[in-house]
């Protein structure tokens, strides 16, 4: 779970000096105590904390137990008082000469033949304050006892600004803390690493349940390497608890969970940011509740997004369903201007380019599902493609149309629009919920406006037989 790049450049180095920046609470603790962690096959931590009480980071964060033992936490500023659990080489650090003889012999008590040391000053900001020095001065003399002594050190600092440090130290990562749209978000910067190659600059990360944990670029599901065993639907229809709450569910457990699934008659409406892969649209909030209505033989009507065929969206449910399911229950739509279009398949329908003929063809595919299927369906409509075709006045119209029909009918509707179109205001006040999703680096980030929640890196996770959608969320 740490950038490779970091870990590169500390096996490399190795007795390297990292400084970690950051504003309190963007995570350099949480970190530099994991970083320990993983390291603790072959080196051993010392922890220079200005935490007074060691039994509180212990439950905080019980993982670091084994990596870093009590006796290899010291208080790095003069403690007061002595902590509860007896600390060997407890040392009053009253001026920088005697901080450095403590982490000297701090360092080579702890060195044996399978352990080297690695040293945390948890923060710098703190022992240059104790011993009343400047902070580049502590840093520089902290430095030179680990160079002498061979092992690598880790500098915390809360001063976010070029300083002194930045040369000093070898390497130099920043831990961000940002809202987006009121939402906490996270960024890690690396801005230099001495001797290593920089391919990837910034990691988006996280910090739920005490851990860091960076997110990687999604991975769509390949449609051509084989066919997903499909996975038992998240039943709501008659006798489920959903169908007595008069809900329908978002057909992810995950999604479920913090959603509470969706209301029976109701618009649900994903606005796309930035560069989000066509593919996650289909996949993600729009793509589970059709793999849901789909498995449990309930009518789908689709029409496609931009730039994505419809084949690409029969083959990607098929790959996830069964083709079956996705003939029996799916029909997907598409205005050509072709006037003897060959029904070429018979999930495909062709409308014209005029509103009304539109609207007619959807009415008389959901009149045709409910009369053979008794119940009820769902319709997933990506409104950029609806807005080219139709215009934004016809693309409103259409939208109107068909949402007011599934209010009445308490069916469900999924609509996707870009906040550039024209249509997207319209939508955001047609819907019952409404969620954002944007892009970043080939990451995908998801968002309840309404209901309001945290922000969720989403993912698939392919570990599983069924590849399965999963939101991380940024806390
Ligand atoms: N168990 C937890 N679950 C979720 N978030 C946590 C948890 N523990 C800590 N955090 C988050 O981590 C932040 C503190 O991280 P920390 O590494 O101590 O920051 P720093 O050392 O930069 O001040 C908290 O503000 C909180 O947002
Ligand atoms: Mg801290």
């Amino acid at each position: 779970t740490i950038p490779p790049e970091i870990l590169r450049f500390s096996e490399n180095i190795g007795n390297f000096a990292l400084v970690i920046k950051g504003e309190p609470g963007s995570g350099k603790t949480i970190f530099s105590l994991q970083y320990i962690a993983e390291q603790s096959e072959k080196k051993s931590g010392i922890y220079f904390s200005t935490r007074v009480d060691i039994d509180s980071l212990y439950s905080q964060f019980p993982w670091i137990k084994e990596s870093i033992p009590p006796e290899n936490i010291v208080d790095a500023t003069q403690s007061i008082l002595p902590k509860k659990m007896e600390v060997p080489q407890f040392i009053k650090f009253s001026s920088l000469p005697e901080f450095l003889k403590g982490l000297y012999t701090a360092i080579e008590e702890k060195r044996t033949e399978k352990f080297s040391p690695i040293v945390v000053v948890d923060s710098i900001d703190a022992v240059a304050s104790s011993v009343g020095l400047p902070v580049e001065d502590v840093c520089a003399k902290i430095i030179d006892v680990a160079k002498g002594a061979e092992v690598g050190v880790i500098i915390i600092t809360e001063r976010t600004e070029r300083t002194a440090l930045d040369y000093i130290c070898d390497g130099v990562v920043t831990f961000k803390r940002k809202l987006i749209d009121e939402r906490l978000f996270r960024e890690l910067v690396i801005e230099k690493l001495r001797g290593v190659e920089i391919e990837n600059p910034i990691y988006y990360f996280t910090l739920h349940g005490g851990k860091f944990r960076y997110f990687d670029e999604f991975r769509p599901i390949e449609l051509t390497t084989f066919i997903h065993e499909p996975h038992p639907p998240v039943r709501d229809g008659k006798g489920t608890k959903f169908y007595e709450k008069n809900m329908f569910s978002t057909g992810s457990k995950i999604i479920d969970k913090i959603v509470g699934g969706y209301k029976r008659g109701s618009f649900v409406f994903l606005e796309v940011t930035g560069e989000v892969p066509p593919e996650f649209i289909v996949e993600n909030i729009a793509g589970v509740p059709v793999e849901n209505f789909l498995m449990q033989d309930r009518g789908v009507i689709i029409v496609p997004c931009k730039g994505l065929s419809p084949l690409y969206f029969f083959e990607f449910y098929a790959a996830l369903v069964g083709r079956e399911k996705v003939q029996k229950n799916c029909k997907i739509i598409i205005p050509s201007e072709d006037k003897d279009v060959e029904k070429r398949f018979p999930w495909l329908v062709y409308t014209s380019y005029r509103v009304d003929h539109f609207v007619n063809t959807v009415n008389s595919i959901i009149n045709e599902f409910k009369r053979e299927k008794e119940d009820n369906v769902l319709l997933f409509l990506c409104f950029d493609k609806i807005e080219s075709d139709f215009g934004s006045r016809g693309a409103e119209k259409i939208a109107m149309k068909i949402i007011s029909r599934v209010k009445f009918e308490k069916d469900l509707c999924i609509g996707t629009a870009f906040p550039s179109t024209k249509i997207d205001v319209k939508l955001r006040e047609a819907a019952d919920y409404f969620f954002k999703t944007f892009g970043k680096k080939g990451r995908v980030f998801i968002y309840g406006v309404s209901p309001p929640t945290v922000i969720y890196n989403a993912n698939i996770d392919f570990s599983r037989p069924h590849p399965t959608l999963y939101f991380t969320p940024i806390t």
